[in-house]
């Protein structure tokens, strides 16, 4: 049975940005379009303040808030809209990448005072990667902010997309007035905070309502602004925008909830409602009859006496369904979940089923990596969960050595969380961690402690970055880590891996050894790793 009608309600998407654009702002507004939260602050932001990066009690209380609004779902027209929050703190952005292999599509939030920003260009690498459709929604009109055409071609230069300006700003700051849609061809005038801007429509721009509603100048620039766009932009074809090559662009405010609606409104008509995944096998659909997901996120309970953590699992086929037998790929083991939860945020509450495109959260005790795959009896495994180098690499010194089966224990739950990556080095001895951000080490010291009774210790490494190796014979790569035994290392599944030190002797391996293949992440591995493990 095909589960269509199920599948085509649901918008599965996550808002990405650099800290402070606004994304928090944005999805509040979302909400209350969705009529799942009744008042403004009720969406706690999950960024962990500059300030805080030494308390550790805050950043438990921020991960508990984090997993309280992991994923918000709500109904908005007749759709059933998935919202995957992505951490905004750069030290987490590995658990970003691996949330934006769950969703279908990106809104993008970009600050029209600071323009691009170093966080927004890795995050739109990895959509690039995935081929993400994107929609940008450029914040903070009402700050005196770049000027709009050039903020355009900031956007399409950094982050290598196409932009196509579904509305369009009349000013910013305090003299902004607000904008016109170009396609609906009407105007929405600036005021703070309204919950249902009234468009005022303008058939065409000649018509003098315009002047009166902004005035002769404004009236004017716009009129020479719209038709620079569409001699410039053209008609948008949705298919561009499917196919992650065009991204409509709006404007707007998302403090005072200004343009925001415009935008959902476009969301939920031209975002792809869920999409085929690649396996190991073949491309799974999500109209296949059989059911199938993969876990992308796992979160460790907040409290020391339960163990138990809980999964986030994309639906990917199929229909799930409560007390049910599901096979468990590496494991080769049917595993049932009695209490599987979902998001729907008015109702947080133990789910009978879900389908395609949604998110379910699964409580786990031990049983489940990042990466993993269930089925309904298949042998395979969903690929392109990727893992990037990491950027900075310490060795764990164990400080208590009756302790060090507790250590060990605890390193290999928290990177089967995917809190950090582990290597091996010099016959398996030597642990190298290596982490995005230096808040990922305060975290793992202080979980490590509270969670496992394990003390440790870190010493910083000179190593810049890790690299898969892959070559067309294995003895290619062997002989070539054979001279390297400081830079040689093994990752958690056994694939050989070169430290560089520094950019100029990773560039000069790379010119010495032509028949070897530098990664810098193992989604090339993916799909043979997951066989092997
Ligand atoms: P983030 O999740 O992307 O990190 O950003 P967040 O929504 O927390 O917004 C960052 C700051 O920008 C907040 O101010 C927020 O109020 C402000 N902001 C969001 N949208 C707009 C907008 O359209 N216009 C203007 N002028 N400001 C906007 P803050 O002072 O850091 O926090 P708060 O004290 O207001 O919570």
């Amino acid at each position: 049975m095909s589960y269509k009608k199920e599948i085509d309600k649901r918008k599965t998407f996550a808002i990405i940005s650099h800290p402070d654009a606004g994304k928090t702002t944005l999805t509040e507004k979302l909400l209350l379009f969705g009529g799942a939260i009744q008042t403004a602050g009720a969406v706690k932001s999950n960024k962990i303040k500059k300030h805080a990066t030494s308390d550790f009690m805050e950043i438990e209380r921020q991960r508990g808030i984090s997993v309280a609004t992991s994923v918000m779902s709500f109904e908005y027209k007749d759709f059933l809209i998935n919202l995957l929050d992505t951490p905004g703190h750069k030290d987490f952005a590995e658990d970003t990448y691996r949330t934006l292999t769950a969703v279908d599509s990106v809104i993008l939030v970009v600050d029209s005072v600071n323009g691009v920003e170093e966080q927004t260009r890795r995050l739109m690498e990895v959509c690039r990667m995935r081929a993400i459709p994107v929609i940008v929604f450029i914040n903070k009109m009402d700050r005196d902010g770049k000027n709009p055409f050039d903020l355009l071609e900031e956007i399409e230069k950094e982050l290598k997309i196409e932009l196509h300006p579904m509305t369009w700003p009349i000013n910013s700051g305090k003299d902004f007035k607000g904008v016109y849609d170009i396609h609906k061809k009407n105007l929405l005038l600036f005021s703070a905070n309204t919950k249902n801007e009234s468009a005022i429509q303008i058939d065409t721009l000649a018509s003098v309502t315009l002047e009166q509603q902004v005035g002769q100048n404004n009236a004017l620039q716009l009129r020479n602004d719209v038709e620079l766009i569409d001699g410039v932009y053209g008609h948008l074809q949705f298919d561009q925008y499917l196919q992650a090559q065009i991204a409509p662009t709006f404007f707007g405010s998302a403090i005072n909830n200004f343009g925001v609606k415009e935008m959902l409104d476009t969301f939920v008509e031209i975002a792809p409602t869920p999409l085929p995944r690649q396996t190991t096998l073949n491309l799974v659909e999500p109209v296949a009859d059989k059911f199938s997901g993969f876990i992308f996120k796992i979160h460790a309970n907040l409290d020391p006496k339960h163990r138990d953590r809980i999964a986030f699992m994309r639906v990917c086929s199929g229909k799930f369904m409560r007390n049910t037998y599901y096979h468990h790929v590496r494991l080769n083991k049917e595993i049932r979940f009695s209490n599987p939860y979902s998001f729907l945020a008015r109702n947080k509450d133990i789910i009978e089923d879900a389908y395609p495109g949604d998110v379910v959260g699964l409580f786990d005790t031990g049983n489940f990596k990042i990466g993993d795959t269930l089925t309904e009896g298949a042998n395979f495994y969903f690929t392109g969960i990727p893992v990037f180098s990491p950027e900075i690499f310490k060795e764990l010194v164990n400080k208590d050595p009756m302790k060090s089966k507790q250590l060990d224990k605890g390193i290999h739950q928290l990177m089967d969380e995917g809190v950090a990556q582990l290597f091996t080095q010099f016959g398996d001895t030597k642990k190298i961690i290596g982490c995005v951000g230096e808040l990922q080490f305060e975290v793992i010291q202080y979980r490590l402690l509270h969670e496992y009774g394990a003390t440790c210790e870190f010493n910083r490494l000179p190593f810049y970055k890790a690299c898969w190796l892959t070559a067309e014979n294995d003895d290619i790569v062997n002989q070539f880590l054979q001279f390297k035994q400081t830079n040689a290392a093994k990752d958690k599944k056994g694939n050989p891996i070169y430290l560089a030190q520094s950019e100029w002797f990773l560039n000069t391996e790379i010119k010495n050894n032509p028949k070897i293949q530098f990664h810098f992440s193992n989604e090339i591995l993916d799909a043979s790793v997951s066989n092997n493990n």
